[in-house]
């Protein structure tokens, strides 16, 4: 393991704790198939009486390659016939929603992955048309895209603007040669440059790029030339992400060997010079891990008060609804949680019988929905006001003492300060955000794996 830079054993203990992500609360662990497909029909009947907006979220699960850390839900298609035939599935299922919602307002519609620049033409364009008859989409609607560099064209990137497609999101992980090696995703300087200039050309102004730390044989020096060539292309945000190991969910990560992964030290300095890069670049932290230039959006929303957290990491994106799309994609309610089947064949077979495809999920109860705020809260602001979320919800506040008591216990005075009933991380928020979000937990110790903490 390489060699851990930071110093204080305290934080390096909190910072080595597994935690979950929690870009959903109740977390995946905790869905059962005590939600399925009659329990979220009557959820988007209920949605489309209660009317828009809402947001969509179309999940493309494949790749033309499989990098060795990838943690999504995706797999290899070396030739185009499973994505057409998946694209025709996703039409089928667009359709069973609008049955029950109706030409519903949308404000948000999300492309995830997997790699959705891998759809062929046709299809993206057959599948836009039937979303746009199906539902109504707000003329200020966000139109987003995650996009590999590696397989993006001018020509496609023309094609997504023309579609609507306003704010791009690019793989960019690391631009150093060892590292890129290891993780089995050759992409050189040239390509991750094209690929933004050919965003740019298309009118796209709204580009972000993802970057990786505690990647294989990654140091200092190489986050450092990563962050100092990117930000030449001057893209509006960055979201930086821990590497999370996990091979005994995500197999073909056990191409990555132990030995050569940095320790949780390092891994703090990695994200801390990442951090330091950007913001002297003029950038602005966002939550734990994203940033974004001064007059973004997302900054505001910090500001203000309005930042949200979902599955796709810090949003603007205020709709309390959120309606997943394709295999195993998870669709949120204020009634709670529904995820679509994982595997292609058994998500596909549902949709052939005009079914809802979902798997499983969690009903949400009003402490669920309490302790959710609580830990959005503390993710996007770093402090919560335990008392003000339970006057929202009419509640008792005291469902939190004990809460509170534990993570006094363990983080200690100096690092979390707790007046009344205000919580607030003093010290390492961006290194202790998820701990201390997880004391607000009320499953956490119900089951579950995760990767650590930083
Ligand atoms: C769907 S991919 C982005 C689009 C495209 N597939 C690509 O990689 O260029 C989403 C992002 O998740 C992040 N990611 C994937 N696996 C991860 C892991 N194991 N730990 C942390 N972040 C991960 C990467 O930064 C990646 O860009
Ligand atoms: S990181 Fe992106 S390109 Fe690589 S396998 Fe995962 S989803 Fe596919």
């Amino acid at each position: 393991m390489v060699q851990s830079s930071i110093a204080d054993p305290r934080l390096l203990d909190l910072a080595t704790t597994t935690v979950p992500r929690y870009t959903s609360y109740p977390t995946a662990p905790q869905f059962t198939a005590d939600v399925g497909p009659e329990t979220y029909s009557r959820w988007l009947e209920l949605e489309a009486v209660r009317g828009g907006p809402v947001s969509l979220y179309l999940h493309v699960p494949f790749c033309r390659s499989i990098c060795n850390y990838c943690g999504c839900t995706t797999k290899a298609a070396l030739r185009d016939d499973p994505v057409r035939a998946y694209a025709r599935v996703l039409k089928d299922e667009i359709r069973i929603i609008g049955a029950r919602m109706g030409r519903i307002e949308v404000s948000h519609l999300h492309w995830g992955g997997g790699t959705p620049n891998i759809l062929p033409a046709d299809c993206l364009e057959g599948l836009v048309d039937l979303l746009s008859e199906t539902f109504s989409f707000r003329s200020d609607m966000e139109h987003a895209i995650e996009l590999d560099p590696r397989h993006l064209t001018w020509d496609g990137m023309r094609r997504l603007a023309r579609l609507g497609v306003n704010r791009a999101s690019l793989g960019v992980q690391t631009l150093d040669a060892t590292v890129q090696e290891a993780i089995g995703r050759i992409q050189s300087w040239a390509v991750v440059e094209d690929a933004a200039l050919a965003i740019r050309e298309a009118g796209i102004v709204d580009v972000n790029f993802d970057l990786m730390f505690g990647l294989p044989f990654q140091n200092e020096a190489s986050i450092a030339s990563t962050v100092e060539q990117t930000v030449r292309l001057a893209p509006s945000r960055y979201a930086v992400f821990g590497y999370a190991h996990v091979p005994w969910m995500k197999a073909h990560q056990r191409l990555i060997r132990d030995e050569t992964l940095p320790d949780a030290g390092t891994r703090i300095a990695q994200a801390r010079l990442a951090r330091r890069l950007l913001e002297a670049s003029g950038y602005h932290g966002v939550g734990i891990d994203h940033f974004a230039r001064a007059n973004d959006p997302l900054v505001a929303a910090m500001k203000n008060g309005s930042l949200r957290r979902n599955f796709q990491g810090y949003t603007t994106d205020t709709a309390t609804r959120l309606i997943g799309i394709g295999a195993s994609s998870i669709s949120r309610t204020p009634s709670g949680y529904a995820q679509n089947l994982p595997d292609n064949l058994g998500w596909q077979r549902r949709i052939a019988a005009g079914e809802l495809p979902v798997a499983r999920g969690k009903t949400m109860n009003l402490e669920d929905r309490m302790r959710a705020d609580v830990i959005e809260a503390i993710l996007c602001f770093f402090e919560v006001d335990l008392g003000e979320i339970a006057e929202r919800h009419g509640a008792g506040v005291d469902l939190f003492g004990p809460d509170v008591v534990r993570l006094a216990a363990q983080m200690g005075s100096t690092r979390v300060r707790i007046d009344g009933w205000k919580v607030s991380i003093e010290r390492d928020a961006h290194e202790t955000a998820r701990l201390v979000a997880s004391h607000f937990d009320g499953y956490l110790h119900a089951g579950g794996r995760y990767s650590v903490a930083v």
